[in-house]
């Protein structure tokens, strides 16, 4: 298992956040509309968004929002968090936003009924700890939905590890080659319901891996 590095420090990327929405206006409309519809796919219960970043999740929630249904967010970016803010109170479905880290949820157990995860665990710092969290916070048997990119096969792998280093320091701390859909598929806490890898995007973000993983109602044995 990977060195997990320290996940303390609070994330600022003023200027990732300034750009985020104008630079992905196109692609969220086209290209990753339907991934956000899967992970809102027959939504209820109390929801939390990891990572929420600008609230690009927010019309999702609001579009399939029943009168059951509750919605939380983790931003720990104060510059990402401002924008979910904003885009919060514009809505009609009230969104409960906390500063913090996926590492390190500001919530009781098993209180959750769905953890949705879209685009962040590039950038969270210690994957495994955040994982662990998730367990935490799910009831039995919740799920976490998640959508995420990852590293590609061959010449497109290459190109990915020759850009990692500037592409992290330049779009808030995201890693181009992260085995996400693998490490995520060996959490401990949970049974794989569905992983697909896509073939979607343009190198250096691409392919993707969405998914759903279910929390075990018998803990496994430490
Ligand atoms: C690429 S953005 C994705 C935002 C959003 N989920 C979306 O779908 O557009 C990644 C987000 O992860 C946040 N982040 C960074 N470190 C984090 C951590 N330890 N836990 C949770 N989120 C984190 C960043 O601040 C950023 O807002």
């Amino acid at each position: 298992m990977p060195a997990e590095p320290n996940a303390s420090q609070e994330p600022s990327s003023p200027l990732f956040a300034a750009i985020y929405d104008p630079a992905t206006a196109l692609v969220e409309r086209t290209l990753l509309r339907p991934h956000r519809e899967y992970l809102v796919a027959n939504l209820d219960g109390t929801v939390l968004d990891l990572g929420a970043g600008t609230g690009a999740m927010f019309p999702y929630f609001d579009s399939v929002a029943t009168e059951s249904a509750a919605f939380h967010a983790i931003e720990p970016d104060p510059h990402m968090r401002q924008q979910a803010r904003e885009k919060a109170d514009a809505q009609a479905t009230p969104i409960r936003i906390e500063s913090a880290p996926a590492e390190a949820l500001p919530y009781e157990d098993d209180c959750f009924d769905v953890v949705i995860a879209s685009m962040v665990f590039c950038t969270i710092p210690a994957i495994e700890s955040a994982m662990s969290e998730i367990a935490r916070v799910l009831r039995p048997s919740g799920e976490l939905r998640f959508f995420e990119h990852v590293i590609d096969d061959g010449w497109r792998a290459r190109v990915q590890s020759a850009l990692a280093p500037l592409w992290k320091r330049l779009a808030g701390g995201c890693h181009l080659t992260r085995q996400t859909g693998s490490r995520l598929a060996a959490a401990k806490s949970f049974d794989v319901v569905e992983i697909e890898r896509l073939n979607l995007g343009v190198t250096p973000i691409r392919p993707f891996v969405r998914g759903r993983l279910r929390k075990r109602s018998v803990s496994p044995a430490k």
